[in-house]
């Protein structure tokens, strides 16, 4: 072996050894497609096992009688949960307490003085959340199937779900060379630390903007479909990745991106849920915002929205795809919100270019207010 070969050889045994010491324990790979690459996801046993820690089930409430009287007549201000017994709404009393109150406070998180009263806006938020609920697991079984969910599953005995998300205004204007576009140059938690735009959720989890990467006229500009605007793409599949803990393959066929016919079925369903999580955040929070104190809100003021993360806190399904649904029939419906329609998966599945049913594309991620003054 010649003196340069010698050292090529040590080179590459170098870097194999630092390549293989990248991950520990090996991860588990599994196959989801054709053979090669394009198909294949990684698994990081401790990893998951934590995850399985995290989402332990809180204890259930023991059932109640269905029969008696309505709670809507029994009380005096009960709107949503009308159409229970008095029991079952003593049982979901119980069991929104546990999910979503501090401990020290109980009932008084909610509730002041007169229980019928709507002093807090922690209870007018909370019936808010009571339809938001019925809503998701009656319109959007597109996504959430029979699984449904519950108001643990986002907010996991916390007052804030951990993952709720606000506008992120990014980093203070840099100067000089790193000076930047729309976050381009400064790693940010929310695109797994990669140096895309640090708010990809704004344009797409809360406007219609188009999710696309692959330019259909040549100049940039405005162009949506430009290079230029693959970053923001890019930015919301990271996070999408992040929020379910798995990587691109679990939806894509990496060897043509775009292509639904060669992508696995999750990618359909994941396509329901951007426009559920749109959805939510229009019909429910954002109305919510005035109700919220300033100091519950966001850096810009905005209150705080659901997205991939809010309801899968790192899982591919929630809680690991168990039901709750079962043990809380109540929060399955009826329904009480206004009906929202679900998008029809248009022809071809799903046309590339076609919106969901009264959700047009609007702007530029540049044009919109939210985004004004932010560099792209
Ligand atoms: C997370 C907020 C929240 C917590 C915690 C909470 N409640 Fe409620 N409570 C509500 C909401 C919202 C309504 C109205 C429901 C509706 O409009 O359908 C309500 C209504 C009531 C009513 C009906 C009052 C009337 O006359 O209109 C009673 C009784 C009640 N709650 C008891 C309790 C008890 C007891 C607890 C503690 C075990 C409790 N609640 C904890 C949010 C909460
Ligand atoms: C949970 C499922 C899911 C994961 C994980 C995911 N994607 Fe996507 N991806 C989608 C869906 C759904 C769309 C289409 C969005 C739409 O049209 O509203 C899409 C669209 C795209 C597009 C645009 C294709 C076109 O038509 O121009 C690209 C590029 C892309 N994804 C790349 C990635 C990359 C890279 C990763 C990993 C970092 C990734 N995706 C992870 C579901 C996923
Ligand atoms: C899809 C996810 C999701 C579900 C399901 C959900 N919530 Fe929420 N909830 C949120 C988000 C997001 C916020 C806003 C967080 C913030 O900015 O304070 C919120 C806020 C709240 C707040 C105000 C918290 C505070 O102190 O500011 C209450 C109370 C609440 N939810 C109660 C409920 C109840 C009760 C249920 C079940 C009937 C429920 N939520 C179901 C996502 C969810
Ligand atoms: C309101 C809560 C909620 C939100 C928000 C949400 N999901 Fe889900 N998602 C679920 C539930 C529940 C299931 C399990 C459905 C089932 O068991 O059939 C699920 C299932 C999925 C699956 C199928 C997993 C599989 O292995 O079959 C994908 C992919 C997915 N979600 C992607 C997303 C993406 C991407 C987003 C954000 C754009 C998102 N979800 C937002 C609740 C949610």
């Amino acid at each position: 072996m010649s003196r340069n070969n010698t050292l090529i050889a040590l080179g590459m045994t170098a870097a194999l050894v630092l390549l293989a010491g990248c991950e520990k324990p090996r991860p588990i790979t599994v196959q989801r497609g054709f053979r090669g690459t394009g198909m294949e996801l990684l698994y990081n046993k401790p990893r998951l096992d934590a995850l399985y820690e995290q989402n332990q089930l809180p204890e259930v409430q023991s059932p109640a009688s269905p029969d008696g009287p309505r709670a809507g007549e029994v009380y005096q201000n009960v709107q949503v949960l009308k159409d229970l017994s008095a029991g079952e709404f003593a049982r979901v009393m119980l069991a929104i307490t546990q999910w979503v109150a501090p401990a020290d406070q109980s009932c008084n998180y909610c509730h002041q003085g007169e229980m019928s009263s709507d002093t807090l806006y922690t209870k007018v938020v909370a019936r808010r959340m009571l339809q938001m609920t019925r809503d998701i697991n009656t319109n959007w079984k597109a996504h959430v199937g029979a699984t449904g969910v519950t108001c643990y599953t986002c907010h996991h005995g916390q007052q804030v779900p951990a993952q709720a998300w606000f506008i992120d205004p990014g980093p203070p204007p840099v100067k000089g060379f790193v000076a930047d576009r729309g976050g381009k140059n400064i790693p940010a938690a929310i695109v797994g630390s990669s140096s895309l735009p640090w708010d990809p959720l704004t344009p797409f989890l809360l406007e219609a903007n188009d999710i696309r990467e692959q330019g259909t006229v040549p100049l940039a500009g405005s162009n949506r479909h430009s290079i230029k605007q693959t970053e923001w793409t890019y930015g919301l599949m990271m996070y999408m990745s992040n929020s379910l803990g798995v990587n691109c393959t679990y939806c894509h066929n990496t060897r043509a991106f775009g292509d639904w016919n060669s992508s696995p079925p999750t990618r359909v369903t994941a396509w329901y849920g951007i426009r559920m999580s749109r959805a939510l955040n229009n019909t429910y929070m954002l109305p919510l915002t005035a109700t919220f104190p300033a100091d519950q809100r966001g850096p810009t003021g905005d209150v705080g929205k659901v997205g991939c993360g809010t309801c899968h806190r790192g899982v591919y399904k929630p809680l690991f795809g168990h039901s709750m649904l079962p043990d809380y029939p109540e929060l399955a419906g009826p329904r009480a919100a206004p009906a929202v329609e679900t998008p029809a998966v248009p022809t071809g599945m799903p046309a590339a270019d076609a919106p969901a049913s009264g959700m047009t594309p609007t702007s530029d991620p540049a044009a919109s207010p939210a985004m004004a003054g932010k560099p792209l």
